[in-house]
């Protein structure tokens, strides 16, 4: 009786120890979507130098900034506009001391992460009452 007591708690340990591995070493499913490695440094310093305190993207995040999931082609606002306002910061935004390739990265985040879709939703009610969600054309099919 002991044995097979001891026995279940070593399955379990097993099991426990599988379904680990299985999870942190699963790759993250993104689904179609692939960020160059420009758009990849560009995310790495939104995480190092906590962007997402402040803004968000697709709705997440901190509120005390505007979200910035469409920002690359919102209201014409342009790489030189991006690049600028990084080190200048506006307002509540700080001013931070990004080099002209860590500018790059960053803009091309935003540029493709803009290409992901849009934030809100845009959808259009359907006459069977189902909601088609409107994607940008570059990743994905209509
Ligand atoms: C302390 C909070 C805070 C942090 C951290 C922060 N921002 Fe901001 N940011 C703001 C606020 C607030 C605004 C809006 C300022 C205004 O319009 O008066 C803003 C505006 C912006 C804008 C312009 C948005 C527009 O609509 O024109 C961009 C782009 C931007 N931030 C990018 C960044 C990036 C990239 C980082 C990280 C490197 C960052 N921000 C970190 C608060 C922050």
């Amino acid at each position: 009786m002991k044995l097979s007591y001891k026995m279940f708690l070593c399955l379990l340990l097993g099991l426990f120890v599988i379904y680990n591995f299985k999870i942190y070493t699963t790759k993250s499913d993104y689904g179609n979507i692939c960020l160059s490695d420009q758009a990849l440094k560009g995310e790495t310093l939104w995480l190092k130098h906590n962007c997402h305190a402040c803004h968000q993207l697709y709705g997440l995040g901190g509120y005390l900034g505007p979200d910035l999931t469409n920002i690359y082609s919102l209201r014409k606002k342009d790489t030189i506009y991006l690049q600028n306002i990084f080190n200048s910061g506006i307002g509540a935004m700080p001013k931070f001391r990004f080099n002209n390739t860590e500018k790059k990265q960053l803009t091309a985040f935003f540029k493709e992460i803009d290409q992901t879709g849009y934030y809100p939703n845009q959808a259009t009610l359907e006459a069977n009452g189902a909601l088609k969600l409107r994607y940008k054309d570059t990743l994905y099919e209509e």
